[in-house]
C-alpha cells in the first residue's frame, strides 16, 4: 500500500506533484489557504494554464482531493511544503508561507515526514529543524526535495525527472522519500540538507548564467555581423558545453530565476561573500529586456505616438504565468515612452497588471494599425506572422522578434523589416506606411 501524500500548497508545483503522485497510486490531498482556488480545484477547475495538468488531475479524481483545513492532510505520514517563497524587499526569499506550514502543524501524534520542494535559502532546513525540535515535534523528520520542473513542460518534468534530489537528517528519512519516486526510475541525488539546498540554487543560477552569457554573445554579434543562432548551435554541439540555454533572446522572467538568482546572491552577501558573476548576469538580464527600445527607437525615432503590438506576454509559452515577465518591463518602458500599446497573449491575462494597454483577442488584431510588433513570448501562434494578412494590416512593416523564432530570410521576402536578437539586421531605411506602394521593395 503507498502512503498517503498530504501537500500544502495548490499552485505551480503543488498541483503537478500532488497530480502526478496520484498517478503513480497514492492517495493525496492538496491543502490551500486560497478559497477560491480550492473551490475551483473541487469544482474540476484547474486555476492555472499547464500542458496536461488538467487531464492527469481528472483522471486522478478518486484519488486526488483539495481543501482549506489543515487536519484533512496531516494524517498523511509524508507532508510536501509546496509553498510559494517570493523575494522581500530585500531580494532575500520570504518564508512567511513555508513558517506558516510549520505552524500550523497540529501535535501530530504519529511519526511524519515534512518535506521541502519550495525553493529555499540554504540554513532552511536547520532552522526547520530546530522550530520542531522546539515545537516538540521531534517525531516529526524534514527532508530537502528541491523542485526542478519548469512550467510548461512540468508534468512531463516530473514524471521524467534527470535526477531526483534528497537531502535528509537520517539514512531512514532520506530512503523514504527516494522510494516515492522508484516508479520514475531516475537517478536520486543523496546529500546533506544544505547541500541539497544549495543544488537547487547553484541549477537555477547557471542555467540563468548560460542564458545571459548567450545574451552578451548575441549582443557583439550585432556589433559585428556574426550570427548568434549559428553561434550558438556551433558552441552547443560541444559535448562539454551542450545545446540547452543557448537561446538567445530578450531575458529571462518568470516565477523562478529572477527571484532565486537574486535570493542566491542575497544569501551570498548576507554571508559576507559578494558573488560578482551572478550580479552581472542578473544585471545584464535586465539591460536585455531594454535593448528592445533602443532597436525600436533605431527604426522608428521617438517613440512618442507611435503604436507597438507585444505578442505574447506570459513569461514563456504554454504557461499563463506573469510573473517578473520580460512583456511586463516592455509595456511599462513603451508607455513611458509615450508610445501606444496594444497586446495579446492567448492564456495570460495581463489587464490587471498593465494599465494603459489595449488588450486584443486575436494576433491581427493586436497588429492593426502599429509601427512595429514585438515578439515577446515564442507561443506556436506566432510562427505565421509573416502573412500578408499581418503586413497589411500594420501600419509599418516592422517585426522585433524577440525570441528569434522567425527566420529572418523568409520574413524579409515576405515584405517585412525584421530584426532579432544577436542576428544582421534589416539595413536602416525609412519605414514608410503600409499605403506607400514602393514598402515592399525597400526591404527585399
Ligand atoms: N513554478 C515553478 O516553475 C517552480 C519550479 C520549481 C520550484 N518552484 C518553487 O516551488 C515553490 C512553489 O512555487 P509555485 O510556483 O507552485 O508557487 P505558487 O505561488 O503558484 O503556489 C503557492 C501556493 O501556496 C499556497 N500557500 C501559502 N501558504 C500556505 C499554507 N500555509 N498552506 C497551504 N498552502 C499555502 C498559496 O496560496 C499558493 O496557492 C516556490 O518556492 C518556488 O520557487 C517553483
Amino acid at each position: 500500500m503507498k502512503p498517503k501524500i498530504g501537500i500544502f500548497g495548490a499552485g505551480w508545483v503543488g498541483l503537478v506533484t500532488g497530480a502526478c503522485f496520484a498517478e503513480l497510486g497514492h492517495e493525496v490531498v492538496v491543502r490551500d489557504v486560497v478559497p477560491e482556488r480550492i473551490e475551483a480545484l473541487q469544482a474540476g477547475r484547474v486555476p492555472l494554464h499547464e500542458p496536461e495538468l488538467d487531464e492527469l488531475i481528472e483522471r486522478n479524481h478518486e484519488r486526488l482531493s483539495f481543501t482549506l483545513d489543515v487536519e484533512d492532510v496531516v494524517d498523511a505520514p509524508v507532508l510536501f511544503v509546496c509553498v510559494g517563497t517570493p523575494p522581500t524587499y530585500s531580494g532575500d526569499a520570504d518564508l512567511t508561507a513555508v513558517w506558516s506550514v510549520v505552524e500550523q502543524l497540529p501535535a501530530l501524534e504519529e511519526r511524519a515526514l515534512l518535506v521541502m520542494k519550495s525553493t529555499v535559502p540554504v540554513g532552511t532546513g536547520e532552522k526547520v529543524r530546530a522550530a520542531l525540535d522546539a515545537r516538540g515535534l521531534v517525531h516529526v523528520g524534514y527532508v530537502s526535495n528541491p523542485e526542478f520542473l519548469a512550467e510548461g513542460s512540468a508534468v512531463r518534468d516530473f514524471m521524467h525527472p534527470d535526477r531526483v534530489v534528497v537531502g535528509a537528517f537520517t539514512e531512514a528519512d532520506a530512503k523514504t522519500v527516494a522510494a516515492l519516486y522508484d516508479p520514475l526510475d531516475t537517478t536520486v541525488v543523496h546529500a546533506d540538507v544544505a547541500s541539497a539546498e544549495m543544488i537547487k540554487l547553484a541549477a537555477n543560477a547557471f542555467l540563468m548564467t548560460r542564458i545571459s552569457f548567450i545574451n552578451e554573445i548575441a549582443n557583439v554579434c550585432e556589433a559585428t555581423g556574426a550570427d548568434v543562432v549559428k553561434v550558438a548551435e556551433g558552441v552547443g554541439l560541444d559535448h562539454r558545453l551542450g545545446p540547452h540555454f543557448l537561446r538567445a533572446g530578450i531575458g529571462w522572467g518568470g516565477s523562478c530565476f529572477p527571484k532565486d538568482g537574486v535570493a542566491l546572491k542575497q544569501l551570498a552577501s548576507n554571508s559576507g561573500y559578494h558573488f560578482q558573476l551572478l550580479s552581472s548576469v542578473i544585471e545584464v538580464n535586465e539591460l536585455q529586456k531594454r535593448r528592445v527600445i533602443g532597436k525600436l527607437e533605431k527604426h522608428l525615432g521617438k517613440l512618442r505616438g507611435k503604436a507597438v503590438a507585444l505578442l505574447g506576454l506570459a513569461f514563456k509559452p504554454n504557461t499563463d504565468d506573469l510573473r517578473e515577465a520580460p512583456s511586463l518591463v516592455l509595456a511599462s518602458r513603451l508607455l513611458a515612452e509615450g508610445a501606444e500599446v496594444r497586446a495579446w497573449d492567448p492564456v495570460a491575462d495581463a489587464s490587471r497588471l498593465l494599465q494603459g494597454v489595449t488588450f486584443c483577442d486575436s494576433v491581427l488584431e493586436a497588429v492593426s494599425g502599429v509601427d512595429a510588433a514585438v515578439i515577446v513570448t515564442e507561443w506556436d501562434e506566432l510562427r505565421g506572422l509573416a502573412s500578408d494578412e499581418v503586413r497589411q494590416a500594420m501600419r509599418r512593416p516592422l517585426i522585433l522578434d524577440g525570441r528569434n523564432l522567425l527566420d529572418p530570410e523568409e520574413t524579409r521576402a515576405a515584405g517585412f523589416v525584421y530584426e532579432g536578437i544577436g542576428r544582421a539586421a534589416s539595413p536602416l531605411a525609412a519605414l514608410p506606411e503600409t499605403d506607400e506602394p514602393e514598402r515592399a521593395e525597400l526591404e527585399l
